[in-house]
C-alpha cells in the first residue's frame, strides 16, 4: 500500500497545520505558576526539572523482596520551560523515561531526556519551538507529527526493545540499558510518522496490539506488532470525526474503543485543546473492531462522558464486560492546564470506575458502578484481553490537588476493596501489577512523591493486601519528575 493510501487528505488533521512564519508564541504561564507554587506548595510537584538525567541508589524501608528484579520502566513529561517561559498543558512537557532497577533487595533510579526532534531543536535555540497539546506556540513550522513528538507518555518494553510513546506520533526507541535515545521507530518507509497510540495492550502471545488517532480525519490507524518485534498488520479504519482518543482494550477477539463526544474545529494561533469542543448532548461511541481483518463489527453508544483509561476487556458469550473510568464532562483538562499555571480547583474532577456491559446482540451498553473516584486502572499482564478478577486503580483524587492519594484494588465479583491512603503530602503514581516468580500472586509496584521531604519512593505491596501498606519503600534522596505510565520488565 502507497503512503498516499493511508495519508488520504486531511489526515494530519488539526495537529499538524503549517504554521505561518509569524505566528505569536504564547507560553505565559512561567511567573503566575511561581506565584501559585507560593500559595499551593503541592505544585511543587509540576516544576519538572532541567537535568538531562538523574541516577541514584535509593534507600530501603522495610524488606525490599529479593525475588523481585527486574527493570520498572516508566515515563512522563519533565521539562515544561525554557528562557523564562512555561507550557500551558502538562502533557505538553519533553519526555523522561525513568528506570528503576531492582536486584538482591536494592533499588537503583535512573532517568534521562528523550533526546526528540522538538527537544533537540528547542535545547539548541534556547528556547520553546513547538506548540503541544494544551499550548499554542509557534516559532517555527513543522513538517509532520514528529516534529512535535514529545515521547512523554509510556515506557513500553517489547521483543527485547525499549520505545517511549505519545499519542500523537511514532515510538520513539530507548536504549533499555543506557536510556540513551536511539530515534524514531519506523515500522515500514510508508508509516513513516503515523500515531502509534501511549496506550499499546500486548495479549498472552507476546503480540501488541495498538492504534493510534488521527483526529481531524475520518480515520483510525489499526497496529499488530508479533511477539519477535516485526510489523504483523496495518490498516487504516474509518470513522468519522475522530477526535481526542487516548486509551482502548482487547479482548480474544476484538479491539474495542470508546470515542468521546468533541467535536474538532481547526483553527490558526489555537491550541489542539481549544480545537476540541465538548458536546454533552452527543454520547460516547463504542467502536467493536475485529482483531481478525481489522473490520468494524458493532457500534453501540451509550451517554456522553469524558474517558482517559479503560482497565481491561473480556469477552462473555454475546457480551463485552469493560472497565472503564469515566468523568461527567471534559473540565478536567482544563483542570491540569490550571495546574500549569499555578491555580487549584476548589472542586477537581473525579473519575467513577464503572464495569460496562456491551450486549453485542441487542446493541445495548449498561453501566455497573464500582468506584466513585478511580484512575490510572491496570490488571495482571496474563489478565489483559481476558476475564479479570481484580482492578487496580489509585483513589482518593481530592486528598492532593494536583494527583491521587491511594493505592487500590476492587474485586469485579464481590465489590470488595482493599486501599492503602497515603497520608495528605503525598502524591501517588500509577501502581502495576508484576507476578511473583513463584506464581504465589503478584506485587504491587509504583512511586509516590513525599511533598514534605520534596522525594521519590518507590512503593511495593502485596497486590492481596494492599490495605495492610507497603512491605518495602525504596527512598531516593531527590524529586524525580513524575510520570504518567510505566511496565515492568523482569530480569
Ligand atoms: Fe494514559
Amino acid at each position: 500500500m502507497h503512503r498516499r493510501d493511508f495519508l488520504g487528505r486531511g489526515l494530519l488533521g488539526g495537529l499538524a497545520l503549517a504554521i505561518p512564519s509569524r505566528a505569536r508564541a504564547d507560553a505565559g504561564s512561567y511567573a503566575s505558576f511561581r506565584a501559585g507554587l507560593r500559595r499551593h506548595p503541592q505544585l511543587a510537584a509540576l516544576r519538572g526539572t532541567e537535568q538531562e538525567m538523574l541516577s541514584g541508589r535509593a534507600r530501603i524501608h522495610g524488606k525490599w523482596p529479593q525475588a523481585l528484579r527486574g527493570s520498572f520502566f516508566r515515563n512522563g513529561p519533565a521539562r515544561f520551560e525554557r528562557a523564562g517561559e512555561r507550557l500551558e498543558h502538562w502533557f505538553d512537557g519533553d519526555g523522561m523515561v525513568h528506570a528503576w532497577r531492582m536486584a538482591d533487595g536494592q533499588v537503583q533510579h535512573q532517568a534521562r531526556m528523550v533526546r526528540t526532534h522538538k527537544y533537540l531543536a528547542e535545547a539548541e535555540a534556547g528556547q520553546l519551538l513547538y506548540p503541544g497539546f494544551g499550548t499554542w506556540l509557534a516559532r517555527r513550522p513543522f513538517a509532520n507529527n514528529d516534529t512535535l513528538n514529545s515521547a512523554n507518555t509510556n515506557a513500553v518494553p517489547h521483543a527485547g526493545r525499549l520505545y517511549a510513546l505519545w499519542e500523537g506520533g511514532s515510538a520513539t526507541e530507548i536504549d533499555p540499558h543506557s536510556l540513551a535515545t536511539r530515534g524514531i521507530k519506523t515500522w515500514r518507509e510508508d508509516l513513516a510518522a503515523l500515531p502509534f497510540s501511549a496506550h499499546p495492550k500486548i495479549d498472552a502471545a507476546g503480540r501488541l496490539w495498538n492504534f493510534g488517532a488521527l483526529p481531524g480525519s475520518d480515520k483510525l490507524v489499526l497496529w499488530r506488532i508479533e511477539a519477535d518485534g516485526s510489523l504483523g498488520k496495518v490498516a487504516v479504519l474509518p470513522v468519522a470525526d475522530v477526535a481526542m482518543l487516548h486509551d482502548f482494550a482487547i479482548t480474544e477477539r476484538y479491539l474495542v474503543f470508546l470515542l468521546p463526544p468533541f467535536s474538532l474545529h481547526p483553527a490558526e494561533q489555537t491550541s489542539f485543546l481549544d480545537q476540541h469542543h465538548w458536546q454533552p448532548e452527543r454520547p460516547i461511541r463504542i467502536l467493536v473492531v475485529d482483531k481478525a481483518d481489522f473490520t468494524l463489527k458493532h457500534s453501540l453508544e451509550m451517554p456522553a462522558a469524558m474517558v482517559f483509561h479503560l482497565g481491561n476487556a473480556f469477552e462473555d458469550g454475546q457480551h463485552i464486560r469493560l472497565d472503564a473510568c469515566l468523568y461527567r464532562d471534559a473540565r478536567v483538562l482544563d483542570e491540569m492546564r490550571a495546574h500549569m499555571r499555578g491555580e487549584i480547583s476548589a472542586t477537581p474532577s473525579k473519575a467513577r470506575t464503572v464495569l460496562l456491559d456491551l450486549d453485542l446482540a441487542r446493541g445495548t451498553v449498561s453501566e455497573q458502578r464500582l468506584l466513585e473516584d478511580g484512575e490510572f486502572p491496570r490488571v495482571a499482564d496474563h489478565d489483559i484481553g481476558r476475564r479479570h478478577r481484580r482492578l487496580y486503580l489509585l483513589g482518593e483524587s481530592g486528598r492532593n490537588p494536583v494527583g491521587m492519594g491511594s493505592v487500590l484494588s476492587v474485586d469485579l465479583d464481590s465489590g470488595r476493596r482493599d486501599e492503602y491512603v497515603f497520608g495528605p503530602d503525598w502524591l501517588v503514581e500509577e501502581h502495576v501489577p508484576v507476578a511473583r516468580p513463584d506464581g504465589r500472586g503478584l506485587w504491587l509496584l509504583g512511586p509516590a512523591f513525599d511533598l514534605a521531604r520534596q522525594q521519590t519512593v518507590l512503593n511495593v505491596f502485596d497486590a492481596a493486601r494492599i490495605s495492610a501498606g507497603p512491605l518495602a519503600q525504596a527512598r531516593l534522596p531527590y524529586a524525580a519528575p513524575l510520570g504518567f505510565h510505566g511496565n515492568f520488565l523482569k530480569a
